[in-house]
């Protein structure tokens, strides 16, 4: 659990079902996270996917919890890339020296416009670079995604190299500082 000035990251559970429900039925931020939304029956499986990736790498995504209310607003955390090829869904140990940790972000539309993802983002990475102990961390941008592309300047990281993803076209390598 990370608990910042507004927020509070922590695993997630089944319980944030209807949290997450808003998240992953939102077009706006479907968008840039594949295409499609999901519907309400879909995200108990949603979620499950998130938690296990918990227990094959030791990391995942956090659920962000507004301290105040308890509200659920989003997700922030790290996934683990296979860079071999076209980047796919790795885990660090059978991707071994091809595993690429990524910082990520997506917060309901609702909840823009507050610092809530650069907040928890900043959290999520001191975890990973401290708590974690990875050596490099990326975050994956589509070069027309402004919004994130702000989160990342926000962080001081900075864009490099153009790679594809397996499921979802080019994106800018952005470097995270330690
Ligand atoms: C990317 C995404 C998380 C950015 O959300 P965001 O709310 O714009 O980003 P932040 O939480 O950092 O908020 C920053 C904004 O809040 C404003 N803000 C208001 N109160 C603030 C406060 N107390 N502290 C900091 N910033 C505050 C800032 O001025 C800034 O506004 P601006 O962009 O108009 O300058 C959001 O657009 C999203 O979820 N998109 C869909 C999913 C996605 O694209 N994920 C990334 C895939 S690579």
């Amino acid at each position: 659990m990370i608990e910042t000035e507004r927020l509070l990251l922590r695993k997630p559970q089944l319980e944030d079902a209807d949290g997450a429900a808003e998240l992953l039925a939102d077009p706006k931020v479907m968008h840039w996270l594949g295409g499609q939304t999901v519907p309400r029956e879909d995200v108990p499986a949603v979620l499950a996917k998130w938690i296990s990736r918990w227990g094959d790498n030791g990391c995942g995504p956090f659920s962000v919890l507004r301290r105040e209310d308890g509200r659920w607003l989003g997700r922030v955390g790290i996934l683990v890339w296979d860079t071999r090829d076209a980047w796919t869904h790795g885990t660090f140990t059978g991707s071994g020296e091809f595993a690429q940790p990524e910082l990520g972000w997506a917060f309901a539309s609702e909840h823009w416009g507050q610092g809530y993802a650069t907040e928890a983002a900043r959290a999520a990475r001191e975890w990973a670079y401290g708590d974690l102990g990875v050596k490099r961390l990326v975050s994956l941008i589509d070069p027309a995604n402004v919004s994130s592309q702000r989160v990342a300047e926000r962080l001081g990281a900075t864009p490099g190299e153009t790679i594809e993803l397996f499921d979802n076209g080019p994106h800018v390598v952005w470097e995270h500082p330690r």
